[in-house]
């Protein structure tokens, strides 16, 4: 576990000046920038490729999380690295070799993530555990922002936990996390915390007290249940 991790996601931006708005959130706090990459294909939602996220690296100097809902993956790895990507997870579901997948990040040179859906077990963590820098459990089914947090994934952020246990792989819940549903995910074992409605919804002024809010409902259940 590397500390707790605040990553407002850019999905609830303001699109028509998403620089300015990677700018806010960094100025407010965020200790990581979430960019969710939708194809229309592997979700029914469509945002941006790597054009943008090379377009926004000069907005900040703050890790890059690249959240790739696409499929299929591979062909794109190494495009998502140039623009400047620090971490890049795939889906388990994104195609038949996320094994492989997870190689050609570690050999980009970046951080190795993979993305588990409410409906995918755990155990798919297993076997890839040794490519791993970090685990994104989404909490809700992914596609859109401004969902309701599904509590039931609750069950995977502590397996997930207890399968790390003495890595240096971070936990990232990601979906409907809020200032209150943000303590359970803590005390299940996350340490890494994705927010893009419960931040943005604020408007610019509200961004620094609204990650604020977040990391100390955080803090406050940090590890508080065994896994
Ligand atoms: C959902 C995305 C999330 C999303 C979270 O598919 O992966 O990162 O932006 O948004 P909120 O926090 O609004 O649920
Ligand atoms: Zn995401």
């Amino acid at each position: 576990m590397t500390g707790l991790i605040i990553a407002p996601s850019i999905l609830s931006a303001d699109f028509s000046k998403l620089g300015e708005e990677v700018r806010a959130v960094d100025e407010a706090g965020a200790d990581w920038i979430h960019l969710d990459v939708m194809d229309g294909h592997f979700v029914p939602n469509l945002t941006f490729g790597p054009g943008v996220v090379k377009a926004l690296r000069p907005h900040s100097r703050k890790p890059f999380d690249v959240h790739l809902m696409i499929a299929p993956v591979d062909p794109y790895l190494a495009a998502f690295a140039d623009a400047g990507a620090d971490a890049i997870s795939v889906h388990v579901e994104a195609g038949p070799h996320v094994h492989r997948s997870l190689q050609t990040i570690r050999a980009l040179g970046k951080r190795a993530g993979i993305a588990l859906n409410p409906g995918t077990p755990a155990a798919m963590v297993e076997p890839l555990i040794d490519l791993l820098d970090l685990v994104i459990v989404m909490t809700v089914n992914p596609g859109f922002g401004g969902q309701s947090f599904i509590p039931s994934t609750l069950e995977t952020v502590a397996r997930v936990r207890a399968m790390a246990a003495g890595r240096d792989i971070d936990i990232e819940v990601d979906g409907g996390i809020t200032a209150e549903t943000v303590g359970l995910a803590a005390a299940a074992g996350a340490n890494a915390f994705v927010a893009g409605n419960a931040v943005f919804s604020a408007g610019p002024a509200g961004y620094a007290d609204r990650i604020a809010g977040i990391r100390a409902g955080a803090q406050d259940h940090s590890g508080t249940l065994s896994c």
